[in-house]
């Protein structure tokens, strides 16, 4: 077997980890129990471009179980769990080429390797594997049935794609599931978010001045933890209708030129490019503390504050750099400007993950049934999915919900009842 990892000494530990995860995603279990004797993937080749973390290996094993043969390969250079992949390898005989901290060329280069595993089926977080495939491997991506994508920032650039007639297969926005964003971007980077920052700087959140940049699911996740926890939140915004949620949810909403002067944390999650720049950089507090939890390493502008900056030392503590600009005041960057709660921490708990795994599996499964009938487009989870994941989450947590009474199914259809 094909495979490139960092140390496969790691496997027992990482074995550990995953079967942890395990406990914690029932509804992926009983799908995994499901395809070990339905086979929906018998003999299919898929490639899944992903966090290598405890959660994606579960959904490797259940992608396994259902008859496929898998490879991975990682979303990110650091998000990388080692012990993980030596255990994906060791123990479960899943090929994987991802090492944490590999540079570009090598996350490329193993990109590239799960491509030659030949895949019909491939899964995305950020679309780098599918954009590879459209670009440098166009060749290979004929033999594609459909994609699935993962996160925010993934379905944007697919459906920039799909737009400009760019697309050659089909793809499924899973992120677009209630099932996945409602609780995975969230409750999952809401929570995660928290603990990579603290595990990166140890510090109190209480009383703390914490700006959050951009309030879609992933800000509102984590402006609402981060307030629970007694940090004092600002968000900006540069959407009215969410600014206006997020002030009416009771944060204080302004321009980051202003907030750029009062925080003490900033954190960016909008999916967008050079949200914290120069001007900002130059208005912020000595000490004040730049992180990112959008997918990739542009929201903060890393190129303005290096040229800043008259010395930049590396790694004061684990995932955090000081830049000390020319006024001699001093900026910490966290994780280099990556995903902070995969960098620091172990990504989202493996609750939520199940969630979206889950609808991930389901779709595979949904897309060997549909073949012939996908065009080339994005398509959105259908709701028999999202529907069968939440009752199945709902069942493990033990809580029961009403039905339709025959009287309410009838008035919800009809028009005639009023005043
Ligand atoms: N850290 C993780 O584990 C994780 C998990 C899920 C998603 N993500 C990523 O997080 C990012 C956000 O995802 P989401 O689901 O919350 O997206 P979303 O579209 O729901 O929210 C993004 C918000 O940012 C706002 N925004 C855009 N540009 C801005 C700017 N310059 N200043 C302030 N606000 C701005 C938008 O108006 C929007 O409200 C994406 O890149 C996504 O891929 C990360």
């Amino acid at each position: 077997m094909n495979f490139d990892i960092a140390d496969l000494s790691l496997a027992a530990q990482g074995k550990r980890r995953i079967l942890w995860a395990d406990n914690d995603m029932p509804v992926l279990a009983a799908i995994r129990k499901r395809f070990s004797k339905s086979k929906p993937l018998k003999g299919k080749n898929v490639s899944a471009c992903l966090h290598i973390t405890a959660e994606t290996a579960n959904l490797a094993r259940t992608l396994k179980a259902g008859g496929a043969n898998v490879a991975l390969c990682a979303s990110n250079p650091l998000s990388t769990q080692d012990d993980v992949a030596a255990s994906l390898v060791n123990d479960f005989a899943i090929p994987v080429f991802a090492i944490c901290g590999e540079n570009r060329s090598v996350y490329y280069r193993h990109i590239n390797a799960a491509i030659d595993h030949k895949p019909v089926i491939t899964f995305d977080d950020g679309a780098d594997l599918v954009n590879e495939l459209h670009t440098r491997r166009k060749k290979d991506g004929h033999r594609i049935i459909a994609s699935m994508e993962e996160t925010t920032t993934g379905v944007i650039r697919l459906r920039a794609m799909a737009n400009a007639g760019l697309l050659k297969f089909p793809v499924i926005a899973v992120n677009d599931a209630a099932s996945k964003h409602l609780f995975d971007n969230r409750y999952g980077t809401g929570q995660s978010t928290v603990d990579g920052i603290i595990r990166a700087t140890d510090f109190l959140m209480a009383g703390k001045k914490v700006v959050v940049a951009g309030y879609g699911w992933c800000g509102r996740g984590f402006a609402m933890r981060a307030r629970g926890m007694g940090a004092i939140v600002i968000v900006t915004e540069i959407d009215p209708i969410k600014a206006l949620e997020a002030a009416m949810d009771g944060f204080d909403v302004m321009p980051m030129a202003h907030a750029s002067k009062i925080g003490e944390l900033f954190v960016t999650l909008t999916g967008n490019k050079n949200v914290i720049r120069a001007e900002h950089f130059h208005a912020m507090k000595d000490r004040a503390v730049v992180a990112n939890s959008g997918h990739f390493n542009v929201e903060i502008d890393i190129p303005a504050l290096k040229k800043l900056s008259r010395k930049v030392n590396r790694n004061v503590r684990s995932h955090v750099d000081e830049y000390i600009l020319k006024s001699n005041k001093r900026i910490y960057l966290l994780a280099e400007g990556r995903l902070i709660n995969l960098a620091a921490a172990e990504g989202h708990p493996a609750c939520v993950m199940d969630m979206s795994f889950a609808t991930q599996a389901m779709e595979a499964e949904y897309i060997m049934e549909n073949q012939t009938k996908l065009e080339i487009a994005v398509h959105d989870v259908p709701m028999e999915i999202e529907q069968r994941v939440s009752r199945l989450k709902l069942q493990s947590m033990s809580i029961g919900i009403d039905k339709l009474t025959a009287e309410q199914i009838e008035y919800l259809a009809s028009s005639g009842e009023g005043t």
